[in-house]
């Protein structure tokens, strides 16, 4: 595996464009998915300087037959462990399988605040081979509105890596 990621560019996009093959480079020898995720984590948290990165996992609950989103590998303060289905950012990306973007956390109705310095974020479902939400990637900024259809397409371009090398 790659030790360092290097990132050229200076456009958000550039640095996307960057990274990207990168994280390809870096989990392809490796099996284990938790390590994969944890170092794809890391990279983005580093080359792109977001406040907070990381995914949540669907799981089974404790105790009954539902399933809820459970924290996993991340970069960034610590956070909430376990999130409702449709509760929050995330578990509305997760009930409509759908990228949620947001400019202003505190006027998105039932935003959860893991962390006050936290102002804009975007959500990408993560989806297996028969495109059931398998975890949520969750990237966090200090600035209002950080967001746009650059990280939406290369978020979700990192979403198709986890995807292919997920198990
Ligand atoms: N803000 C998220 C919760 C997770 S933290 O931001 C890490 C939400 O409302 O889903």
């Amino acid at each position: 595996m790659a030790e360092s990621i290097y990132i050229s560019g200076v456009t958000k996009e550039e640095k996307y464009q960057s990274l990207i093959p990168q994280l390809t480079q870096l989990v392809e020898d490796e099996p284990d998915t938790i390590a994969n995720i944890a170092n794809v984590i890391a990279a983005i948290k580093f080359s792109m300087n977001f406040f907070w990165v990381g995914v949540y996992f669907v799981k089974n609950n404790i105790g009954n037959t539902k399933q809820e989103l459970v924290l996993g590998p991340f970069q960034g303060p610590v956070a909430c462990t376990r999130i409702a289905y449709g509760r929050g950012v995330c578990g509305k990306a997760w009930e409509l399988n759908e990228t949620i973007v947001v400019d202003d956390v505190d006027a998105f109705p039932g935003h959860i605040a893991c962390s006050s310095l936290s102002k804009s974020e975007i959500v990408v479902p993560i989806v297996n081979s028969n495109k059931q939400v398998i975890m949520v990637l969750d990237v966090d900024s200090e600035n209002l509105a950080n967001f746009d259809s650059t990280d939406n397409y290369y978020l979700n371009k990192i979403g198709e890596i986890i995807t292919n090398f997920y198990s």
